[in-house]
């Protein structure tokens, strides 16, 4: 790194930053990594994936306890929440993992530049009043919030809040109206569902979780109402008003019509994210944004101006921690010289409410406007495993192409679809056909079994239905 200080800058410390920091340190590269947060992890660690997960954890326990789950088992408690422990374990968990990322940094001899970075010239950054000059730049911002128009988020008062302040709450709300029936709203409605709030999430759209498989939808919407949420699809919130500890908004059907009052403990908007580039300084080197005002790159994760690279969230793609991990990887690998890709068509999602619920490659909608499919579908119900533990809900299926029998799309409801889905992002990386899942052995009984059920079903022949 002769005429710069670094070989690597990388701007932002989530997985997609921290992990392509520690790949390019790992590759022999001089490597820094500007992060302005007080801890490192980014959204995923610090405010996302884990807090979310610790408290959904948790709280599966409590209603299992409280839902008659336990007892239907034989085992009779009278749970009591002590939300406080309860949060504080949510604490820890994020305390112990930012650290374990900067026990990473020092290990690998990551610097890390505290502070917020701002561009210079395309080789030049400032952190903290301080120029750094790096031979590549590779902007792993990630993203934030959507606001909505006319319903202010104030997580310090805590009536309208964004899932940071939803993650945060001290009190169970009486009535917590959710904006967006997306992997948010639904996480997070569940986690103070079961803690015995109740719960209305309004949805702009006409079903809940746009993008994934739509008989997943449709399950997952009958099973979350049989849970106790409610739902207003088609629906828009056009206002708030907050008096006091209670907010009051106005709702209006989304084409249009007489508009209604809803009163809310506390309101969480999660109606998506977007990139963030604001104050980056990305005029300085000439880098425009698209339209949804994302970082275009190429397949290498190069942007149009040479040494200037970008990942994770701040790119098009789903707005995934594995997604960002694995191209942070990727770019190290090329700056490096090497060959670093990502498959973008085998990225699985899942949403980690109970069921589960997974997907990865096409829904049966866009595989059938691609070509001619098979479906082969398994009920969970039929599963040995999953019906001795009280787990009946939801279902596996496989879409395959019908000429070649590969497979194009895997989707799961069931209590564990988060692990069984890897099976099927494995299968597809290999570009295997159904009849490979179908005779492979798989262990009995486990839950993965309904995978290969269900390929046996695009088969024709399943054994246990
Ligand atoms: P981020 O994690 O957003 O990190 C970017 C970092 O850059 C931030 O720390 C920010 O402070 C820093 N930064 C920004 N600008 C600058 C600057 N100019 N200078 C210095 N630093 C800067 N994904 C999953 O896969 N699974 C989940 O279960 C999951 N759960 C989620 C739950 C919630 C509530 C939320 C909000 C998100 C969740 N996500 C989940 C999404 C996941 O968090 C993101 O996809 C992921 O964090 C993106 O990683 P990233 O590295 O691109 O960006
Ligand atoms: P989302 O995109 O998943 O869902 C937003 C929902 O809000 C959609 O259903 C959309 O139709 C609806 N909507 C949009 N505008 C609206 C309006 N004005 N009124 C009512 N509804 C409206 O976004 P969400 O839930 O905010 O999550 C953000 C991102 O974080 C997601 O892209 C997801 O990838 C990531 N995430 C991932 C998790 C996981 O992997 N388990 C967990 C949580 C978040």
């Amino acid at each position: 790194a002769d005429q710069f200080d670094y070989d690597v800058l990388v701007i932002g410390a989530g997985p997609g930053g921290y992990v392509a920091a520690i790949r390019a340190a790992q590759l022999g590269l001089k490597t820094a990594c500007a992060e302005s947060r007080e801890t490192l992890g980014g959204t995923c660690l610090n405010v996302g994936c884990i807090p979310s997960k610790a408290l959904l954890h948790a709280s599966e326990y409590f209603e299992a306890a409280a839902g008659g789950k336990m007892a239907a088992m034989g085992i009779k408690v009278k749970p009591e929440l002590d939300l406080a422990t309860m949060q504080g374990q949510r604490v820890d968990a994020v305390k112990g993992l930012t650290g374990g990322v900067e026990f990473l940094f020092r290990k690998n001899k990551v610097d890390w530049l505290k502070g917020l970075a701002t561009f210079k010239d395309a080789h030049s950054v400032e952190v903290a009043g301080k120029t750094v000059t790096a031979k590549n730049i590779v902007i792993a911002t990630g993203s934030s919030v959507t606001p909505l128009p006319g319903v202010a988020v104030d997580n310090a008062k805590g009536v309208i809040v964004d899932s940071t302040g939803a993650l945060e709450l001290d009190k169970v709300p009486g009535h917590l109206v959710v904006i967006g029936g997306g992997v948010i709203g639904l996480e997070l409605g569940s986690v103070w569902r079961r803690l015995g709030a109740k719960v209305t999430v309004v949805e702009y759209l006409d079903q809940i979780l746009p993008g994934m498989d739509s008989d997943v939808r449709k399950e997952a919407n009958k099973i979350f109402r049989k849970q106790g949420i409610e739902f207003r699809l088609e629906t828009k919130v056009t206002g708030a008003t907050v008096k006091g500890k209670k907010a009051t908004l106005t709702l209006e059907p989304a084409a249009g019509g007489e508009a209604e009052k809803l009163e809310a403990d506390v309101v969480l908007v999660a109606i998506g994210r977007r990139a963030n580039t604001e104050g980056l300084g990305l005029d300085k080197i000439g880098l425009a944004l698209n339209q949804r005002g994302q970082i275009e790159t190429d397949h290498d994760f190069a942007t149009k101006v040479p040494g200037v690279w970008a990942i994770g969230d701040v790119i098009p793609g789903p707005m995934l921690a594995h997604k960002a991990e694995d191209e942070g990887i990727a770019v190290a690998e090329n700056i490096a010289g090497l060959t670093g890709i990502v498959n973008h068509d085998v990225i699985p999602s899942v949403v980690y409410t109970q069921p589960e619920i997974a997907g990865v490659g096409l829904t049966e909608e866009a595989a059938k406007a691609k070509g001619s499919v098979k479906v082969g579908k398994f009920p969970m119900l039929a599963n040995s495993r999953a019906k001795t533990n009280h787990e009946p809900d939801g279902f596996v299926k496989v879409i395959a192409d019908a000429e070649t029998d590969r497979v194009l799309g895997v989707w799961i409801v069931a209590s564990v679809a988060g692990t069984m889905i890897a099976q099927a992002a494995q299968a597809m990386e290999f570009g295997a056909t159904s009849e490979d899942i179908a005779y492979t052995c798989h262990a009995h009984p486990t839950h993965s079994e309904a995978v290969k059920e269900a390929a046996m079903a695009v088969l024709g022949k399943p054994i246990h239905v």
